[in-house]
């Protein structure tokens, strides 16, 4: 983007010959432009990576909570499942797109085999299970990945209420038959289930590129 709009510029001055001052002050101010973001301290890239990863995940969690309990009030509980089935990682991956980030729920627990922790998420999520059993409160933390180009944003998932035990408490109790039969048909080796309200369930990871931070700086 920057680079298309330096050659306008330059093209702009070959075609009026008179303007050559005139593409100097545009050039220079670029280029001034440049110097500034080479100014920004790591300490800010980190707090905007923060800011913009709390702001990711709050929509990727409205998004996701306002289509469960619609699918929830429309057809129901065991219906509801096959919205999450079919939607929740395609939501996401329109969310990612949209942002220019890579979002992800991950979790030990899983439901979905997909949602496993990668390498440096595995850290993070042990991390959290760690101070969660210690009673240490977890906040959200941005990390470098190796190779200094992505910073890794993750953020606690706890259960926050009696609804998300229709799906992820007891079976019996919390889940109904039907409900059950239906998470044993499409996750057969389903490990989110036996959950309380308070539980830590897993941890948002959205891996945010450096430079789309700084562009933002
Ligand atoms: C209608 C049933 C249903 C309800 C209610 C529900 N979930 Fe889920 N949840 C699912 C299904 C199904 C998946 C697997 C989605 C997939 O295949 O991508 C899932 C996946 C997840 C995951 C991703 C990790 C994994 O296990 O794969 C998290 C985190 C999660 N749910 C948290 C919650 C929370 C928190 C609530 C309450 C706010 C909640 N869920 C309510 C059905 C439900």
């Amino acid at each position: 983007m920057k680079r298309l709009l330096i050659l306008g510029v330059f093209a702009s001055g070959i075609m009026a010959c008179n303007s050559e001052k005139h593409v100097d002050k545009e050039v220079l101010e670029e280029v001034n432009q440049s110097m500034e973001i080479k100014k920004v301290s790591e300490v800010d890239i980190l707090n905007k990576a923060m800011e913009w990863g709390d702001e990711i995940s709050g929509a990727a969690q409205e998004e996701l909570m306002t289509k469960l309990l619609s699918t929830i009030e429309e057809k129901g509980v065991s219906e509801a499942i096959a919205f999450c089935n079919v939607e929740a990682l395609p939501g996401l991956k329109k969310l990612s797109d949209d942002y220019g980030v890579k979002i992800r729920r991950v979790s030990h627990d899983y439901r979905n085999p997909e949602d496993q922790p990668g390498e440096m998420e595995e850290m993070l999520l042990q991390a959290y299970e760690y101070n969660e059993e210690n009673d240490i409160a977890n906040t959200t933390n941005v990390q470098e990945l190796p190779g200094g180009e992505v910073l890794l944003y993750t953020k606690a998932i706890k259960i926050p209420g009696k609804l998300c035990l229709n799906c992820h408490g007891a079976p019996g109790k919390d889940i109904t038959e039907e409900t059950l039969a239906k998470l044993n048909e499409l996750y057969p080796e389903d490990k989110a289930k036996g959950h309380e309200v308070g539980d830590l369930r897993g941890m948002w990871s959205i891996a945010i590129p450096k430079k789309e931070v700084v562009k933002k700086l």
